[in-house]
């Protein structure tokens, strides 16, 4: 089928963000690999805790900061992997606790600071990049794959 590719770009506050959260997941479909990209204090984490309400995640949702990362389950018992590279020192040690593996998992995947994982990055991910525009907002943007339906 093929596709056609829409650059989405809002703006938002924590007012919007259930809704922003709940079109994130409706766009990223069956991707396994959300980049979560933005400067320290973007929204990275509330959007991550927002999206894991909306599958039903119950555990407590907090960054990874000390453990890389943490495994959740959505309503459905799927296993949801939430990454917080921020801290890293490098590749090599991501590497070493087994980021491969947990990419190549099938399992949903959320990672904060993937620019500091390049070369172990698959090539198709789904990226969000997060701005800060000023207290209140923060604007969004990703790619939403439209069937094309012409
Ligand atoms: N859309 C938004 N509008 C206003 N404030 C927001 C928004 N998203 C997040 N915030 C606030 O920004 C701060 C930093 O958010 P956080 O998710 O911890 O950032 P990051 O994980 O990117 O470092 C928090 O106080 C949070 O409430
Ligand atoms: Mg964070």
């Amino acid at each position: 089928m093929p596709e056609v590719e829409e650059q989405m770009q809002t703006v938002y506050s924590l007012n919007e963000l259930e809704q922003v959260a709940a079109d994130i997941i409706d766009a990223a479909r069956d991707e396994h690999i959300w980049l979560i990209d933005g400067d320290m204090g973007a929204g990275k984490t509330t959007l991550v805790k927002a999206m894991a309400k909306k599958l039903g995640v119950i555990n407590t949702v907090s960054s990874p900061t000390f453990s890389i990362v943490n495994e959740y389950h959505d309503r459905e018992g799927k296993t949801i992997y939430h990454f917080d590279f921020y801290r890293l020192k490098s590749e090599a040690e991501a590497y070493d606790i087994g980021v491969n593996e947990y990419l190549e998992s099938g399992n949903l995947c959320w990672i904060e600071w993937s620019e500091k994982i390049p070369s172990l990055l698959p090539d198709r991910c789904f990226k969000i990049q997060l701005e800060v525009n000023d207290p209140q907002t923060r604007t969004i943007h990703y790619v939403r794959e439209e069937e094309n339906r012409l």
